[in-house]
């Protein structure tokens, strides 16, 4: 079997011009035209190489040879198709692309392997501010109601906005992940960080991936006359979000060298010349490796918020949007890419944690899970500029073929 580098190459250049924003980066929210295009790109290249493609009811795309029967044991590989706004062209792609091309160099060898590979629907979380939507649907951690209370920029809910796309609302408590289908999960992913472009390690494997705490917050104070308020009576909402953004940048050092704090959406009314604000929401963005530090992290991020709301006489409202746990990876599955790696010519492969997180972190407590990452130029991702070498997503895929091919399962 032959891992065709330059056929990943074009997948990555074609699906990267797939985009809602052409010359700005690939933009492919959800259950758009765009994102579908991308994917059904992917399921013909498949059906080409003598695959058949299910999507399921919460609208995640399932390959496997057709020679390979649905229900027997298969290693699962994939990720997402859809993108942040302005977006790169690595991010989940990656891990698209390279179970695509063992499937494709499967069907050349005409081997049949037993691989599954599998576009989670709504990976990111920008289309209806929630990420990881297709694989906690099939997993059962987000309920039709939960899904229902989404809402896209149109106001569209992901079972209304799916419904063209092959989502069954109805259908999606009765089509959960079965695991006596697989062997195992492994998702490639770029890694996004800049630990293994500066020290020149193309290929890692993931033993853990840090959790994540997500807040939508609203200050509130008084809107009033910018030239006639005097300083000491203003009630201003924008300029105390300013000192919040302030502290929260500050609280990760104190808590450990990977914890990380982010805001990155911010609305200001009434958002004029010349008016007071009167209301800032804003989202926050907390990761860090231990469940304790989520949980100290968490306490401390709603302290901050309100001491300074009370110092300002502003009102703070704060809701805990998403608690998701930090996850050690699976030991077998892990020990399997191990020994794979030295079949590939990679002895000494290095072990990393993921600062990101993945649908791999969604199913690894249901299927014995891990990844692998590849490194990205300069640890830039989310942004166009991001870039990994073609060469290393190759040998990534060498190694999942390895994998799926020896047959030690773990
Ligand atoms: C996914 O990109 C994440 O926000 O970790
Ligand atoms: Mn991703
Ligand atoms: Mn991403």
């Amino acid at each position: 079997m032959k891992i065709d580098a330059a056929r990943i190459a074009a997948d990555l250049d074609l699906i990267a011009g797939i985009t809602e924003t052409p010359g700005g980066g690939s933009s492919r929210p959800t259950f758009t035209p765009q994102w579908a295009f991308a994917r059904d790109y992917v399921i013909g290249q498949a059906k080409t190489a003598g695959c058949d493609a299910i999507i399921d009811p919460a609208g995640n795309v399932h390959i496997r040879q057709n020679a390979f029967g649905w229900t027997d044991p298969a290693w699962l590989s994939g990720s997402h198709i859809d993108s942040v706004p302005h977006g790169g062209k690595f991010d989940g792609v990656t891990g698209i692309v390279v179970p695509l091309e063992i499937l494709r160099a499967a069907h050349e060898a005409k081997r049949t392997i037993p691989l599954e590979l599998i576009i989670f629907a709504e990976e990111e979380g920008t289309t209806f501010n929630l990420g990881m939507l297709g694989s906690r649907a099939w997993a059962g951690t987000l309920t039709m109601s939960d899904l229902a209370k989404l809402k896209n920029r149109d106001g569209v809910s992901p079972l209304d906005a799916g419904r063209a796309y092959g989502v069954l609302a109805d259908q999606i408590a009765t089509h959960k992940l079965d695991p006596t289908q697989y062997k195992g999960l492994i998702e490639v992913h770029v890694e996004q960080g800049p630990a293994m472009w500066e020290q020149n390690i193309p290929i890692s494997i993931v033993t853990a991936i840090n959790g994540r705490r997500q807040f939508a917050c609203t200050i509130r104070g008084v809107a009033n006359h910018a030239g006639s308020t005097p300083m000491n009576y203003r009630q201003d909402a924008l300029v105390g979000f300013g000192e919040i953004a302030v502290a929260l940048e500050a609280l990760p050092k104190t808590l450990s060298p990977s914890t990380v704090c982010t805001i990155g959406q911010v609305f200001n009314k009434p958002n004029a010349i010349n008016v007071i604000a009167d209301e800032s929401t804003f989202t926050i963005d907390f990761r860090s490796s231990t469940n304790d530090i989520l949980d100290r992290g968490a306490a401390e991020i709603e302290q901050t918020i309100k001491s300074i709301a009370a110092k300002r006489k502003l009102t703070a409202d704060i809701k805990q949007t998403e608690a998701l746990p930090a996850v050690a990876l699976d030991e077998g599955v892990i020990n399997a890419l191990r020994r794979a790696a030295k079949h590939v010519g990679l002895d000494n492969v290095s072990e990393t944690s993921s600062g990101a997180l993945h649908d791999a972190a969604i199913l690894a407590p249901l299927l014995p899970t891990a990844m692998v990452f590849v490194a990205s130029k300069d640890g830039i991702s989310h942004n166009p500029g991001e870039y990994s070498r073609i060469e290393d997503i190759a040998k990534a895929a060498e190694l999942l073929a390895a994998v799926v091919q020896r047959g030690d399962v773990a």
